[in-house]
């Protein structure tokens, strides 16, 4: 099939979902985040047989959108968009600078934006073998990253903030015990709070970890220090006793 008709198809799916959609708001965004580039890409994986619909946005985020969406057997899995912007590309290079596994970078702002993509997708993959709890990521094509939904077929997962916790202690555990996990693989985690952990059946899922770096990045200790600042934050006003320097160690201590 050649290109132009896939991408006819294709458009005439994605317009189906926009006529489905009601407000304004929820039409700005796929039309954002629908340009052609991200329709070619997103027919890939349904030709791959990865993604067979795109249901509805779970979150519209600064850099990007996550949408929630089902596989030809009918699973659902979480899509997450990455937006092609120049501002996007203001915001990541920072991050990608310095991490030795993207020396020689493009300056090319739509390629590091696929590079970030695969970032996320490559990190989730290393934390997952390392046994932290994250989204299976299940494939990645340019801008788009498809994982595994956290969540049921209701709603999707709350996170952290909004989430009913009933046994604090225990949740604290199990996100530092997670944070020492993703140490072990190598990594730091970068942008680790409330916002960016899942609750799924009252256990935490650690999500967005695009920005995660290895331990040789320049700003890998102040970050790891400004992820055991956040969570320590939380948990205190969740009536845990939290000491940061303690933390810190248990969490380099292994
Ligand atoms: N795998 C997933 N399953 C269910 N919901 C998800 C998943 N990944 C992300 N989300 C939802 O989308 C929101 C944004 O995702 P996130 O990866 O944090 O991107 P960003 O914060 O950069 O926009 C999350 O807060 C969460 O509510
Ligand atoms: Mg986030």
């Amino acid at each position: 099939m050649s290109k132009d008709k896939m991408y006819e198809l294709l458009e005439k799916k994605i317009d189906a979902l926009r006529k489905k959609d009601k407000g304004d708001e929820e039409r700005k965004t796929y039309d954002e985040v629908f340009d052609r580039h991200a329709l070619l890409s997103i027919y890939k994986l349904m030709c791959d047989g990865i993604i067979d619909t795109i249901d509805y946005p779970i979150s519209t985020g600064k850099e990007g959108n996550v949408f929630k969406g089902s596989t030809p057997e009918k699973n659902n899995i979480a899509i997450k968009i990455y937006r092609v912007s120049t501002a996007t590309f203001r915001n990541l290079s920072k991050y990608v600078i310095g991490d030795p596994r993207f020396k020689g970078l493009h300056k090319n702002y739509r390629k590091l934006i696929h590079t970030w993509a695969r970032k996320e997708f490559r990190n989730l993959k290393r934390m997952r073998e390392g046994g932290v709890s994250v989204p299976t990521p299940f494939s990645c094509h340019n801008n788009v990253l498809v994982m595994e939904y956290i969540g049921d077929d209701v709603s999707p997962s709350p996170m952290l903030k909004d989430a009913h916790v009933e046994d604090a202690k225990k949740m604290f555990r199990q996100v530092v015990n997670n944070t020492k996990k993703i140490y072990k693989t190598g990594l730091v985690h970068g942008d680790l709070s409330e916002y960016n952990i899942l609750v799924k059946e009252n256990k935490p899922v650690i999500i967005d970890v695009a920005q995660a770096v290895t331990l040789e990045h320049f700003s890998a200790e102040d970050w790891l220090k400004r992820d055991v600042k956040n969570v320590a934050r939380y948990f205190r006003k969740r009536g845990v006793e939290v000491k940061e320097d303690d933390l810190l160690k248990r969490i380099i201590g292994g």
